[in-house]
């Protein structure tokens, strides 16, 4: 291959997506992009404006917005917002929980895609989403589809949570989780599906060597053919 490869990983809420992505971008030398990041800074920034309170969503005002607000990545990959390194805040259970809304707006959706597709391809890039074999790159030369049961997903977030010393309920975080996949596959653009030339794992019942080395399989395979 001539150029360095462009690998979609799409999937649901907590399935694991960004360490895959993470780790193909280290092992092909490619740039990562985790575009749920960038959907959570704009719902940090809609919570900050109070442009989202008490259930209810001004999103005209985000709309009207969008084109001053800048959304970036430090060299440690921490999301940057208007500069400022909000990683830890956008990783909340209340930007958790408004993500769906500001995501489902075609608007915002729309300069989230220019602005994913602008980012250089010439490094080539791993991305993580839900829309990037369908939507952003749908000429990606390979598309993980990645899938798993709400409850693993769940007790894992409360896991990972847990070793982060934060304590969290994990009834909430299921509940999270399923209405995330709920907005996700049911939003009017460009909602959550499978590019009919993705490839699915369900990582259920897979351990993490076990899941990296069907990946390695199958991208290996994929990118053999360049
Ligand atoms: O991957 P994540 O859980 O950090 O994503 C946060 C939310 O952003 C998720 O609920 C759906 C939305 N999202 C999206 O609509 N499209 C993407 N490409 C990435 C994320």
């Amino acid at each position: 291959m001539d150029r360095k490869p462009i690998i979609a990983v799409d999937g649901v809420s907590g399935s694991g997506k960004s360490t895959i992505a993470r780790t193909l971008a280290r092992k092909y030398g490619l740039t990562y992009i985790d575009t749920g990041a960038m959907y959570r800074a704009l719902t940090y920034y809609a919570m900050q404006e109070h442009y989202l309170q008490e259930g209810e969503f001004f999103k005209n005002l985000l709309i009207a917005d969008l084109n001053k607000i800048e959304i970036g990545f430090d060299a440690q990959g921490h999301t940057l917002l208007n500069g400022q390194d909000v990683e830890t805040e956008i990783r909340s259970m209340d930007v958790s929980q408004n993500v769906s809304l500001v995501s489902s707006v075609p608007e915002v959706r729309q300069a989230m895609v220019l602005l994913q597709r602008s980012i250089s391809r010439q490094n080539g890039i791993a991305m993580d989403g839900r829309d990037i074999g369908t939507v952003v790159f749908p000429d990606a030369d390979v598309k993980l589809f990645i899938v798993s049961d709400p409850r693993v997903r769940a007790r894992r977030r409360c896991d990972e949570l847990k070793a982060k010393g934060v304590e969290v309920d994990f009834e909430q975080v299921l509940d999270n989780i399923t209405s995330r996949d709920y907005m996700d596959t049911h939003r009017e653009t460009s909602p959550l599906v499978k590019a009919p030339d993705a490839i699915e794992i369900d990582n259920s019942t897979l351990t993490l060597t076990q899941q990296e080395e069907e990946i390695d399989r199958i991208v290996a395979e994929k990118l053999k053919k360049y």
